[in-house]
């Protein structure tokens, strides 16, 4: 994506709005460090783009919104940035539940989720139980998240399946595929971005972002606002999909 087309939409698009956004929130560290701070402090900051982001989704009428908030990979980090990040989410869902139950936002989350420390795995179900009826934006966390770890469990779970004879094995297809994945519930991204420049996947949603539109942006995830997020529906509403067609 070109640095213009990221600059400062004022309003909500009124374009072909994607109906998944998938966000890959990249540089919160390199924010702080070029501020000279210290790394947590940007993914505070972070925590503030994801509720503009989440607002900015709510207000153009994106139906679910996926963010990709921890990987598997990310506790490998030092220990105290890694406890630093789930004190932060503690914090994120117990402020901010009342808040998304209130604009009718449903809170769901994806991923290996029992690796989470206790006080967050309370925190996310609380949340999750508390927006279960709302029926406007899903806020999708995805957290302890690998997209390749997801491909295996969902074989785990078509082998199980076969072998206690509810499935035939010749009748798995990508739609039988996908009904074993932790996204079963959700439609596949339409539109992935990623902030900071780096131009990777890394390991996010692999089978469901096939056909997605993807846009790149050097800005910074701790500078991202609502005018970043409508700027990129906008790149997406004049892209033609083809799907392999023509
Ligand atoms: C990537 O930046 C970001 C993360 C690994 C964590 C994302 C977390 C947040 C946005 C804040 C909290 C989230 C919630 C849901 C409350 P990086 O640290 O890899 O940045 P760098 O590449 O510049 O080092």
């Amino acid at each position: 994506m070109s640095d213009e087309a990221c600059s400062d939409q004022q309003s909500a698009p009124l374009g072909a709005v994607p109906r998944h956004i998938a966000i890959i929130m990249d540089g919160n560290g390199r924010w702080a460090t070029q501020q000279g701070l210290p790394r947590i402090v940007g993914h505070e900051k972070g925590a503030e783009s994801v509720r503009e982001s989440i607002a900015a989704c709510a207000e153009a009428g994106v139906a679910y919104l996926t963010l990709y908030a921890f990987s598997k990979e990310n506790w490998l980090r030092p220990r105290e940035e890694v406890s630093g990040l789930m004190v932060l989410l503690n914090r994120f869902l117990l402020d901010n539940t009342e808040d998304l139950k209130a604009k009718n936002i449903r809170l769901q989350a994806i991923g290996r989720l029992t690796d989470l420390p206790t006080s967050c795995q309370v925190a996310l179900h609380r949340a999750i139980e508390a927006t279960a009826a709302c029926s406007g934006l899903t806020v999708i966390l995805a957290l302890s998240y690998s997209g390749r770890i997801e491909i295996v469990d969902g074989i785990r779970s078509l082998l199980r399946e076969v072998e206690m004879g509810h499935l035939d094995k010749g009748m798995i297809d990508p739609e039988t595929f996908s009904k074993h994945l932790y996204t079963r519930y959700y439609p596949d991204p339409d539109l992935v971005l990623r902030t900071s420049g780096e131009m990777r996947i890394s390991n996010f949603l692999l089978w469901q972002i096939s056909y997605a539109e993807i846009i790149f942006m050097s800005k910074l995830w701790p500078e991202f606002r609502k005018a970043d997020l409508w700027s990129a529906i906008d790149e997406f509403s004049k892209r033609q999909r083809r799907y392999g067609g023509i």
